[in-house]
């Protein structure tokens, strides 16, 4: 599928599974879903550019490659981008980190947004926003529209799963917009929820249900 790139390792595919059934605790959920973003965040980081710094290692001297230019911002869709956001800094600590807190309202499923913080600079940066679910798409959508007012341009999208009516609504609305996603899954049901999906990913990572 254009503009989608599916991550679908036999790691990914393992833990996913693992994360899907009802009977795993919460610490394994958290604790899947932290291993499974390290695996997605090596996927949309594959085509970082690299400059050289000048070493010495303890042989010889080398032009040894490093990442050029500014540290990427990983934008955490509050809540339930938490979990996603915890693995990807495991691989990127040096990573900014925006954060963009979005409810949807249960009957109308529209976004309403409650708290945003960023860098300043987001217009120089790699901006990748993190949801575990992309279902309406209409918290993605909401978000980076917001990073957009904030100056954002270069922008990614990672998820875990995504429903097909999640990606055609999110490239209508944010076309140019690369998705990275562990799986696609069948359909959205009437309540706004991934099938078969995994339920409420925020209650399943925080334990509130
Ligand atoms: N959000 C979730 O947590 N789960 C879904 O299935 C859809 C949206």
């Amino acid at each position: 599928m254009q503009g989608v790139t599916l991550v679908d390792h036999p790691l990914v595919q393992h833990k996913l599974s693992l994360m899907r059934d009802k009977s795993t605790s919460t610490a394994s959920f958290r604790q899947l879903l932290r291993e499974i973003a390290l695996l997605l965040t090596y996927e949309v980081t594959r085509d970082l550019k690299l400059t050289t710094t000048r070493i010495e290692t303890p042989l010889a001297a080398m032009d040894a490659p490093i990442l050029e230019g500014k540290k990427p911002v990983f934008a955490s869709i509050l809540r339930a981008g938490n979990g996603l956001l915890d693995g990807m800094l495991d691989l990127v600590p040096s990573a900014r980190v925006a954060h963009v807190g979005i409810y949807r309202d249960p009957e109308t499923l529209e976004p309403h947004e409650y708290y945003f913080k960023a860098p300043e600079d987001l217009g120089d940066r790699l901006v990748i926003v993190v949801d575990p679910m992309l279902a309406t798409a209409n918290s993605a959508s909401a978000a980076i529209e917001k990073l957009r007012e904030r100056g954002a341009h270069d922008i990614r999208f990672v998820c875990l799963l995504a429903a097909p009516e999640g990606i055609e609504r999110f490239q209508k609305a944010q076309p140019g917009v690369p998705i990275y996603t562990a799986a696609i899954d069948e359909y959205l049901n009437d309540h706004g929820y991934i099938v078969p999906g995994l339920g409420d990913a925020g209650d399943r990572l925080y334990g509130t249900k």
